[in-house]
């Protein structure tokens, strides 16, 4: 079969390699891809909001099935689009993709469906929300209700920085029309998991666990990014985590979603928070974590495309996820300055390290082919995974295989992984 994949980063990347080890799939295509996607599949350039061209593209070179890895896509309705062409689509319609896409939207359905979560308010008007701080507890959390690259949660520790948060958020724009709308929320504290599932609607099945490193900076400082790093599994998801969410969250979000006539088929990211009183959900994500499907992904013992079809058909109670019994850590390469500012264009070298090391991969995100050179081209530039028989060994891995690659203004923490000394 023929599969397009839409988006351009190490989780496209992640999805592709997963693809290409199915019997089931002759060709690949990416939409629009980079250099490191483009070694397995043909890259196209039409960019993932460009949903006429992808819908056109899809029927022109039959395509059997498409999976949109993005968020921008999915909550702006390109499986609608696609479907509506009689098109066979991997991943949540418009109406079940605002699980992401709108904080109020998520918030709300946690709070009717009683899903553990913090404490929040809705706001539309910058005044209402600056009165309502005037009595709130500090520190609290301020979230831009739409889509912000991961980027529009302000954590503030008084008064003054939260009312300086509204103004940024709902006044200057900060995050564009993501912030026309505020939830303000109670400030939590503990470990965050990460929980991907595969979900068809009805039945949900839960991906081994991850742990993402979203600060820029060691020790965790610095600005909030994409996510400079993850390991999977996370040896603080445990049993009893895993009871108390099978219990009150998965299955009761997928029920949730169908009680709200918005069934959601694709992936449910849970972004938890293990406190002290029990796991709480953070976030949810309507899509694979980036770069957590770079430590997921190569655990999964299933054919991907079993999986699925599986969810497109309303199979998914037929299939036994399953993944390796071993750990795997990936280390983002990225550009000195990210998030803030950074420069793009050098040449990277000592990728063909890669090519024969089992169960080493790099894994492309902002890189581009310039004249036949493979060159930087975003502030996450390669995610670098390895796996191990442990945690500890797949880092150690993971590291040594970072000095393979070499380019201008490599930039990377030097502390993924190290909260599992402490399991
Ligand atoms: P989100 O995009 O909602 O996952 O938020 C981004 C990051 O902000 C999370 O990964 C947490 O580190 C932090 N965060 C979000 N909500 C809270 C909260 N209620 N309390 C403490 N930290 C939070
Ligand atoms: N790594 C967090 C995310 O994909 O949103």
């Amino acid at each position: 079969m023929k599969v397009l994949i839409v988006g351009s980063g190490g989780r496209e990347h992640a999805i592709a390699s997963s693809v290409a080890k199915s019997s089931k799939v002759d060709k690949i295509y990416c939409a629009p891809g980079n250099a490191g996607i483009g070694q397995i599949a043909e890259c196209v350039p039409i960019g993932a909001m460009e949903f006429d061209k992808l819908t056109a593209f899809a029927k022109e070179n039959s395509i059997d099935l498409t999976i949109v890895g993005m968020d921008d896509p999915l909550v702006g309705g390109l499986v609608d689009v696609m479907e509506a062409e009689g098109l066979r689509v991997f991943g949540p319609r418009k109406n079940a993709a605002i699980l992401e896409g709108s904080k109020a939207f998520s918030k709300e359905l946690m709070k009717k469906y009683n899903i553990p979560t913090a404490a929040y308010e809705t706001f539309d008007d910058p005044k209402k929300a600056a009165e309502y701080l005037k009595t709130a507890k500090m520190p609290i959390v301020l979230k831009a209700d739409g889509l912000a690259l991961g980027k529009g949660v302000l954590i503030c520790n008084n008064l003054d920085e939260a009312l300086d948060g509204v103004k940024s958020i709902m006044e200057d724009k900060k995050f564009g029309d993501a912030g026309s709308r505020m939830v303000i929320e109670e400030f939590m504290t503990g470990r965050e998991v990460s929980v991907l599932s595969f979900v068809d609607g009805k039945t949900i099945k839960i991906m081994s666990s991850a742990q993402d490193h979203k600060r820029a900076k060691d020790g965790d400082k610095g600005p909030n990014t994409g996510g400079m790093g993850t390991f999977s599994p996370s040896p603080f998801y445990t049993d009893e985590v895993d009871a108390f969410c099978k219990k009150y969250i998965y299955q009761a979000t997928v029920d949730a979603m169908v009680a709200e006539g918005r069934p959601f088929k694709g992936v449910i990211f849970f972004g938890l928070m293990l406190t002290e009183k029990g796991p709480r959900v953070l976030e949810y994500n309507a899509r694979f974590g980036d770069p957590e499907a770079q430590v997921v992904l190569p655990r999964m013992k299933n054919d991907i495309i079993e999986v699925v079809e599986a969810c497109i058909d309303g199979t998914l109670d037929k299939i036994d996820l399953q993944f390796e019994d071993n750990a795997a850590v990936c280390v983002v390469l990225a550009s000195d300055g990210y998030p803030i500012s950074y420069e793009k264009g050098y040449p990277i070298g000592g990728l063909e390290a890669f090519e024969n090391n089992n169960g080493c991969y790099c894994f492309h995100a902002g890189t581009k082919l310039d004249n036949g050179r493979i060159v930087t081209n975003g502030g996450r530039v390669l995610g670098v995974t390895a796996t191990g028989a442990t945690l500890k060994e797949a880092r150690a891995n993971a590291y040594k295989a970072t000095e393979w690659v070499s380019f201008d203004n490599k930039y990377m923490r030097s502390d993924i992984g190290k909260a599992i000394d402490e399991a």
